[in-house]
């Protein structure tokens, strides 16, 4: 048991996350594609604090659309609790209280912050002690990104995007992320690719997709130059996205047009992430986007994965 067992509460912070590079393969009989990919963790973030209980219950507060958040075994923190209170014999239960700012369903990985978050805190709780390897285990159990979030800065993803090794990247990079009122559902996007790939018949030209990353989005990262890293953006769910929601094409162009160097679609979307030369340009792009009726954030990124706070 370590000290931390006999605490009140523990409060916990994890990051959401883009995209930079995300490279779609083939459909796997258990329903996920082959992935390729370069998270950034940035600096928006879930908090969820963790307070002892008999049972199992969690408390969603914060954006707009807390409407959609399921409180049940639905929940991704909750079901997070549940299965390190398994893997560790917990007898016990947790109250978890959820602060949220990673838009609802907006390809940035805020379910999976709020499970990452819900391991870290459960298992200080309970004094569980379990390995950061034994963590990731049960965070790749939950979902393809939770495993990222938990480590946080930038990392390429491999497999369903959970197996991941480091990147090396310099300095900080400036995103403006436009939210979008409506959340769009991560399989729906990933079967209208299908659905697209089909159409073109792409994937019976071309069977084995190449699935690495370029190595200009590495070397982009290590120079930790924003005008190289804009020229590698890349994610093959952008035009299923898009095709789902065509505005987000026009919010693309609109931030480039205030300033942005590229945009990209975030995950599967629907936020748009808008690189940025630097903070000032971004604060730019921010105002000019407000002016016209969105609600854009100014984030940066790398940052850590999830942390206990105090
Ligand atoms: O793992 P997660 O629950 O985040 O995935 C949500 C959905 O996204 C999956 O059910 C699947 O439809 C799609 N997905 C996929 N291939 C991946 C990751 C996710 O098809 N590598």
């Amino acid at each position: 048991m370590s000290q931390a067992a006999f605490t009140d509460s523990v409060h916990v912070r994890a990051p959401g996350k883009i995209n930079l590079f995300l490279g779609v393969g083939e459909r796997h009989d258990d329903g996920y594609h082959a992935l390729a990919t370069v998270f950034q963790a940035v600096s928006l973030y879930e908090d969820v604090i963790a307070r002892p209980a008999d049972d199992f219950s969690v408390e969603v507060f914060g954006v707009d659309d807390i409407g959609s958040v399921p409180l049940d075994d639905r929940n991704l923190a909750m079901r997070a609790a549940k299965l390190l209170a398994a893997a560790a014999d917990y007898p016990g239960g947790v109250a978890l209280e959820i602060r949220k700012s990673v838009p609802v369903a907006g390809g940035m990985g805020g379910g999976s912050a709020d499970a990452a978050a819900a391991l870290v805190a459960c298992d200080a709780l309970w004094g569980t002690g379990f390995s950061p390897s034994r963590l990731h285990d049960l965070a790749a159990r939950l979902g393809a990104d939770v495993p990222f979030v938990l480590h946080g800065g930038t990392a390429v993803g491999t497999g369903r995007g959970d197996q991941l090794s480091p990147a090396l990247a310099r300095g900080r990079f400036d995103w403006v992320l436009v939210p979008n009122d409506r959340g769009l559902s991560t399989p729906v996007v990933y079967g209208r690719l299908d659905a697209l790939r089909d159409e073109e018949g792409a994937l019976a030209d071309e069977p084995s997709l190449s699935l690495d990353v370029p190595i200009p989005v590495l070397q982009a990262l290590r120079s930790g130059d924003p005008v190289q890293l804009a020229a590698a953006l890349e994610n093959d769910l952008q035009p299923a996205a898009i095709y789902e929601r065509p505005d987000l094409a026009e919010t693309i162009a609109r931030g480039v047009a205030a300033g942005a160097l590229q945009g990209i679609v975030s995950g599967s979307g629907p936020t748009v992430a808008l690189l940025c030369p630097d903070p000032e340009v971004a604060r730019d792009v921010q105002y000019s986007l407000r002016e016209v009726g969105y609600d854009p954030l100014h984030v940066h990124g790398p940052v850590p994965g999830a942390r206990i706070i105090g």
